[in-house]
């Protein structure tokens, strides 16, 4: 199993909130879209944006580049217009004992 990092409680994170963390040298984007939690790379795959500072969109729950526009899905860590055509990576989340986790290998 890949380690797990804690994040923050999980009230500290209600849902429509995100936050950026470090977790070894990587910069991770933790959102809760209605609920739900997801993790993905702080770095746009076409231009390096920094998405934890785009729009989130708790509708579609998606994240829009601040950049150039790119969204991205935060399911998925895919692309769903361009520029950007490369998917990020993404993260599993938990909730363990009212603390997020997230898995990072
Ligand atoms: S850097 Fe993200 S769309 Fe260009």
């Amino acid at each position: 199993m890949s380690p797990l990092f804690d994040i923050c409680l999980l009230e500290e994170l209600p849902p429509g909130e995100k936050r950026l963390v470090e977790v070894d040298d990587l910069e991770i984007g933790v959102f809760n879209c209605n609920g739900t939690l997801f993790a993905i790379e702080d770095r746009c795959s076409h231009d390096d944006g920094e998405l934890v500072d785009g729009e989130f969109d708790t509708e579609d729950c998606t994240v829009e580049c601040p950049r150039h526009g790119s969204r991205f899905d935060l399911r998925t860590g895919n692309p769903v217009n361009l520029p950007a055509y490369v998917p990020v990576d993404t993260f599993p989340v938990l909730v363990q004992d009212g603390v997020i986790r997230v898995e990072v290998d």
